[in-house]
C-alpha cells in the first residue's frame, strides 16, 4: 500500500508529460516495468542497467508485449551521455533489483555524479523523475546525498518532492524540471 502511492505518482507524471515523439531514458531498467510504460508512451526508450539479468528480464517483458522501440545498454547510468545526447526525460528507480541480489544497489556517489552530468545537459522542458528508497542503509545515504545535491541547483530548475509526511523510511519521489 505505502509504495503504491509513489508508483502511481510516477505513472501519472509520465502519462502526463511524455509525448509520442519523445526520447526517454530509463536509467535503472531493472525488471523493465518502467521501460515498458515508457516505450508505450514515447517514440524511443534507452534502458540502462549494470546487471545483465536485469536487461534480460526487461528484454523479455518488452518483447512479450510486442514492443520494439527500445535499446538496452549494459552500462552504468553515469555513462548515459556517452550513448544519448538528447532526451526529453530520465527516469530513475533507485535501489536493488526486486528478487535479485540486494548487495547490487544504486550508490550515492554514482547517482549524484549522474545527476550532475544530466542536469548540466538539460534543456528547457526536460525532466528527471527519481524514486528514492530510504528503508535500507545505502538507500538512506543515497537519498540524503541526492537531496543535498538537488537543493544546490539554481532556479532554472523546478524541483518537487512527493512523500508521506508522517513516515520517515518510506520511499519518496523527486521531480527535477528544467523550467527556464
Ligand atoms: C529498483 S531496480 C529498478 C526497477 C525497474 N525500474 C523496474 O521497473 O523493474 C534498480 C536497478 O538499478 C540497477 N542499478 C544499480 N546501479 C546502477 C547503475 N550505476 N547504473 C544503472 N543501473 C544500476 C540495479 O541493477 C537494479 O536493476
Amino acid at each position: 500500500m505505502k509504495n503504491r502511492h509513489m508508483q502511481q505518482f510516477v505513472i501519472d507524471y509520465l502519462c502526463g508529460n511524455v509525448l509520442e515523439d519523445d526520447t526517454i531514458i530509463d536509467a535503472t531498467a531493472g525488471n523493465g516495468n518502467d521501460t515498458l510504460l515508457l516505450a508505450r508512451l514515447a517514440s524511443f526508450v534507452f534502458g540502462f542497467d549494470i546487471q545483465k539479468e536485469a536487461l534480460d528480464n526487461t528484454k523479455s517483458l518488452l518483447e512479450e508485449s510486442g514492443i520494439d522501440n527500445f535499446k538496452l545498454i549494459l552500462d552504468s547510468h553515469e555513462n548515459i551521455l556517452n550513448y544519448v545526447s538528447s532526451f526529453k526525460g530520465v527516469v530513475f528507480n533507485l535501489g536493488y533489483l526486486p528478487k535479485g541480489d540486494k548487495k547490487i544497489t544504486t550508490k550515492s556517489s554514482t547517482t549524484v555524479k549522474t545527476l550532475k552530468n544530466l542536469t548540466a545537459q538539460m534543456k528547457k522542458d526536460n525532466f528527471i523523475i527519481m524514486t528514492c528508497y530510504r528503508g535500507h542503509e545505502e538507500g538512506l545515504i543515497e537519498a540524503n546525498e541526492v537531496l543535498d545535491f538537488v537543493k544546490s541547483l539554481d532556479d532554472s530548475f523546478t524541483i518537487l518532492k512527493y512523500e508521506h509526511i508522517n513516515r520517515q523510511t518510506t520511499p519518496f519521489v523527486l521531480v527535477i524540471e528544467k523550467t527556464k
